[in-house]
């Protein structure tokens, strides 16, 4: 794909920085050819972004309808904009495993525009993996038994009444009454906006595969986790105060890096809407 109103590079296997463009204002041509950018690279990075949560939301809108996160604790006045924070004296942070979100839904969420506003020092990284690229590289055999397969995943464990959250997450997280959701989904999706396969399961969410035990299913499912994750699926994104990641859920994993103990990290999270999955 070639562009001509932004510039666009690859980082690997999954993500590309865009540069020449401001987000707060930018035209059809512009949007358009991000559009592509999204499709191609699944993961856009963003640097030298000044974006209020009004411009944040705007530029969310663009692309889709917001999906509001009942479970994570919302901006001041922004009940749209979800807070991913760890203060400085916190240990644990939000989202630091491999995952996919929203994958407990009957209509998983599209992805997340995450923007930064407190960085630390050093840390803090988020890691992305390409699940796309990931079911390239298995093996015809596999990738043939995996594409007659499902999944079923669920929120209950993460985020509902029993989940084994730390008490210092009681302020981040709320509504665990609310996390009944448990959705089946083929275990190889054909993605809707790049037609690529992608391997669909993910250690947060996933329970077990349809049909099989969870014994059963365990050896199988370790296996593929291991291989999404491979470094060279993988890309380590470095961030800065005003650099945006936006991500599609339905092509990557992510896991942020909880290795910045002692200082904040603190960003605006939108998540939009998708639409239902199909293998
Ligand atoms: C998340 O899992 O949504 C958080 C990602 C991050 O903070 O880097």
């Amino acid at each position: 794909m070639s562009y001509s109103h932004i510039q666009v590079q690859s980082t690997g296997a999954v993500g590309a920085i865009v540069t020449g463009i401001d987000l707060a204002t930018f035209t059809d041509e512009a949007f358009a050819e991000l559009q592509e950018a999204f499709a191609e690279h699944s993961v856009l990075f963003f640097r030298d972004q000044v974006l209020t949560p009004d411009q944040h939301l705007q530029f969310a809108e663009r692309w889709g309808e917001i999906n509001v996160n009942r479970f994570f604790a919302a901006v001041e006045n922004y009940p749209s904009i979800a807070e991913v924070k760890k203060e400085k004296e916190q240990k644990f942070n939000i989202g630091g495993g491999w995952h996919t979100d929203h994958l407990y839904d009957q209509i998983p969420a599209m992805g997340s525009i995450l923007y930064a506003l407190e960085i630390p020092p050093v840390g803090g990284d988020t890691l992305f993996a390409s699940t796309c690229a990931a079911f390239d590289t298995l093996s015809d055999g596999l990738k043939e038994t995996l594409l007659g397969m499902r999944a079923v995943h669920s929120s209950r464990h993460t985020f509902g009444a029993n989940s084994k959250r730390p008490a210092e997450f009681e302020d981040r997280f709320s509504n665990e009454d609310l996390a009944t959701q448990d959705a089946i989904h083929p275990v190889i999706i054909t993605h809707p906006l790049s037609g690529r396969k992608s391997l669909y399961v993910n250690p947060g969410f996933t329970l077990r595969f349809d049909g099989w035990t969870d014994e059963e299913s365990q050896p199988l499912l370790q296996f593929l986790y291991q291989h999404i994750g491979r470094p060279e699926h993988a890309y380590r994104f470095q961030w800065q105060k005003g650099s945006m990641a936006f991500w599609d859920n339905r092509a990557t994993w992510h896991w942020a890096v909880n290795d910045y103990h002692g200082h904040t990290r603190r960003m605006h999270r939108i998540t939009l809407e998708g639409v239902p999955v199909a293998a």
